[in-house]
């Protein structure tokens, strides 16, 4: 018997020498180890032993047991490192490669269109200020001349952060922050932000968007220079040779209010979803500012008056660009970005 177990180590040994992967191991440790293995059963047999080479032999077995077993558990690591390094040097990486060139990048279209809009606006004297785009109601509306209740808020409906607090509709509370830090200063400045409205979107509107609030405050200050001034951003930006349109509007914060239009330039004046099929885009909003307003900002109205408009910032961009869907703006397509 003590033959039959020299012949299994032998035997088993060998087998194991030859185990090339984890199946084939689990094979082998069925074969001589598991519960109707080649040494299970050697062992179950000793009590058919002669009393008296019962206790060699089952010493023997066992010790055989325990040196299979460590031989398993020896041929498993190095199976498991066999895998590891195959593993490695398939995924190996050549860090003497050079690396992938990554581009420059450039502007975002909205950033590039704000700075022409700048470009333009400093130099018919301009200065830019920053204001706030988390407001209060009374700065979003109520010093806006929209108390409470007013149906013109119906228009600008908006996210809001708390009772009182909310995301700017527009950059126009803008206007009264200015007013109250330049007092008595004459004023003439852009205020470029973005707005939020809770609004459906289309091809034409976003829920958030940018705005250019411009606002001149002084002594004298007409209607026509408004409508200069806006004629003239419009040649400047667009080129002499686009229609600019002046119609009469409603803002609760100007008196008069006026809207600008410029031709829409992706049907040619024949009607597409962007213009709402009227051959017009509305770009702006603008007027003179409501004596309340001016009141409000610290000026006396019998004696300071001035213009404020606020332009879009995607809707000139896609009037001069011949883009169809605003959304294309903030969509995050890099084929669309990379054209500009
Ligand atoms: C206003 O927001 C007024 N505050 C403008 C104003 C300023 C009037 C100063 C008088 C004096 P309105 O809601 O029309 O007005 O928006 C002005 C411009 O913002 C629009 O002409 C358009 O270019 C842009 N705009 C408005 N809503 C959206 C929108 N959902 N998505 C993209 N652009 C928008």
């Amino acid at each position: 018997m003590l033959d039959q177990l020299e012949h299994v180590e032998q035997e088993a040994l060998a087998a194991l020498e030859a185990v090339e992967d984890s199946e084939a191991l689990n094979a082998w440790q069925k074969r001589y180890l598991g519960k109707k293995g080649t040494l299970t059963l050697m062992l179950r047999s000793v009590g058919d032993l002669p009393r008296e080479e019962r206790p060699v032999f089952g010493r023997a077995a066992n010790e055989l047991k325990t040196r299979l077993e460590e031989a398993h558990q020896a041929q498993a690591q190095a199976l498991h490192r066999a895998d590891l390094e195959r593993e490695l040097r398939r995924g190996a990486l050549d860090v003497t490669l050079p690396g992938r060139p990554t581009g420059p990048g450039h502007l975002h279209l909205t950033t590039q269109t704000l700075r022409q809009i700048y470009a333009i606006f400093a130099e018919m004297g301009f200065q830019i200020y920053e204001t706030p785009d988390v407001e209060t109601d009374e700065m979003n509306f109520g010093l806006l001349n929209m108390p409470p209740h007013h149906p013109a808020r119906d228009m600008w409906d908006t996210f809001w952060i708390g009772d009182e607090v909310l995301l700017r509709t527009h950059t126009s509370p803008g206007q009264i922050r200015v007013m109250r830090e330049r007092y008595p200063e004459p004023i003439r400045v852009i205020l470029p932000g973005k707005c939020y409205r809770y609004e459906q979107i289309t091809a034409r509107s976003e829920h958030q968007f940018y705005q250019v609030e411009g606002l001149a405050v002084g002594h004298g200050i007409t209607m026509t220079d408004l409508i200069g001034t806006l004629t003239e951003f419009a040649r400047r930006f667009y080129g002499p040779e686009r229609r600019v349109r002046i119609r009469g509007s409603y803002f609760p914060f100007t008196e008069p209010s006026i809207e600008v239009d410029m031709d829409c330039i992706l049907c040619g004046g024949e009607g597409c979803r962007v213009c709402k099929y009227s051959g017009w885009l509305e770009i702006a909003g603008a007027g003179m500012i409501h004596p309340v307003v001016l009141e409000n900002g610290g000026y006396d109205p019998d004696e300071w008056s001035g213009f404020a408009f606020g332009p879009g910032v995607e809707r000139p961009a896609m009037l001069k660009y011949s883009i169809d869907d605003i959304r294309m703006f903030y969509g995050n397509d890099l084929r669309f970005l990379r054209q500009f």
